[in-house]
């Protein structure tokens, strides 16, 4: 009989056949690969969960983050993730004792029994929201059912549906779809009423929620969307340039937050095995905004890497339209690394909320539990 250390050398033997760049050896024994408890972890959504898919797909530097400085004080060398070291999925991969998880569409990566990165930095829930340019949250499901064929192939049904089932899927979406219609006036904000809009961007999450219950994922984790006319490139939006956060962007936001959990109560009535998690994002944001001291940052409001007022103009890195721009010294006493997103010492506390939020900030599970049920 083969010693558990046995199983274990044979295990990885195999793994390193399991998912081969052909994507086609058949493999038998494959049971043996799995690791016995370890949920894995699938991430979709925007920039704030993006890990450098952008890198790879045909689109503009203004949704993509592949040079300097970003990335640089953690991983010093840009990946495409809009900070200037880790985003909030790579500390919950962390806590989860699992390795960064990498983008699906990088063509070197096949550890998938470690889980993908889908999300696209510029993408929304509707696939309208930066068309052409991003992979929208539709097309990231096809990806993942791509992936979810290849374990059903490889594992067989009933080993992927336990796999998949146990598995943790975390998806940030809509900030995109609310703010650009919002600073692009388009008209179809203006056709219908806000709260139909919401329910439109809400519908189409909700579809992909359910069609990932469909392959077999069971476990879901969210954040809820921050206040979004407060971010450094809406604030320096706001006419006048007063300084104020731009109030009918976090409006919307607002609506989409009070809307989407009755949504996941739905849900979890309808579908049989369904949890989720959802993290107060709208007030952990809005707290170290409004009182940056109180985590440890010195500044809430003006991004670290930038230009013009809050260094709000999305010119980080001087690789997009405006060439000229400011660093901070230190990353980490700021909340916002560049026009819209979190620095990674933001993005760890937002992570700890989502990971072991107590009950009155995340829940009605927290991921910490997610991932053990
Ligand atoms: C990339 O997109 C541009 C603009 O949409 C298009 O002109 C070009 O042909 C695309 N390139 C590839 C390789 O698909
Ligand atoms: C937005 O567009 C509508 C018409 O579609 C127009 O009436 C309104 O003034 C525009 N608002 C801004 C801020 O441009
Ligand atoms: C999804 O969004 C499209 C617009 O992209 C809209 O026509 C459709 O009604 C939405 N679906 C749901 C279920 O709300
Ligand atoms: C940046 O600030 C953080 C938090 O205040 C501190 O721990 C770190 O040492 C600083 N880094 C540098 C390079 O000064
Ligand atoms: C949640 O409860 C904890 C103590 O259990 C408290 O410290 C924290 O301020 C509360 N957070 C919010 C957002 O109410």
């Amino acid at each position: 009989m083969a010693t558990p250390t046995k199983l274990y050398t044979l295990c990885f033997l195999l793994l390193a056949f399991l998912f081969p760049f052909s994507n086609s050896l058949q493999l038998d024994g494959g049971k043996l690969c799995l690791p016995e408890k370890q949920a894995s972890l699938f991430i979709f959504g925007d920039s704030f969960f993006d890990a450098g898919s952008n890198n790879y797909i045909n689109t503009t530097t203004g949704f993509q983050a592949n040079f300097g400085p970003y990335g640089e004080s953690f991983f010093k060398y840009p990946t495409g993730r809009f900070s200037d070291g880790r985003i909030v999925p790579d500390f919950i991969a962390e806590y989860a004792k699992l390795p960064l998880i990498t983008p699906y569409l990088h063509p070197g990566y096949n550890r998938y029994i470690d889980g993908a990165n889908f999300a696209s930095a510029g993408s929304g829930a509707l696939v309208e929201t930066q068309q052409g340019s991003v992979t929208d949250l539709h097309s990231q499901l096809s990806f993942f059912k791509n992936l979810a064929r290849l374990f059903r192939k490889n594992l067989g049904n009933t080993e992927a549906k336990t796999f998949l089932g146990r598995a943790v899927y975390l998806i940030n979406t809509g900030g995109n779809d609310y703010s650009i219609p919002f600073i692009t006036n388009s008209s179809l904000l203006q056709s219908i009423s806000q709260q139909e809009f919401v329910d439109m961007v809400i519908g189409n999450l909700t579809t992909v929620i359910k069609e990932i219950y469909k392959e077999g994922g069971r476990k879901f984790g969210f954040l809820s969307l921050p206040p979004l006319g407060c971010l450094p490139s809406t604030r320096a939006l706001k006419p006048g340039n007063t300084g104020a956060c731009f109030e009918g962007m976090t409006a919307l936001a607002k609506l989409h937050n009070e809307a989407f959990p009755k949504v996941l109560q739905k849900l979890e009535r309808q579908l049989n095995g369904f949890r989720y998690s959802i993290a107060d994002g709208y007030t952990a944001f809005s707290e170290r905004i409004n009182n940056p001291s109180k985590y440890g940052f010195k500044e809430g409001k003006i991004a670290c890497c930038g230009s013009g007022p809050y260094r709000g103009t999305p010119s980080c890195g001087g690789k997009r339209s405006v060439k000229e721009y400011e660093l901070c010294e230190n990353a980490s006493d700021h909340v916002f690394f560049d026009f819209g997103h979190p620095s990674e010492r933001a993005n760890q506390q937002f992570a700890k909320l989502m990971w072991s939020g107590t009950s009155n900030v995340t829940a009605p599970y927290n991921l910490k539990a997610l991932f053990e049920l």
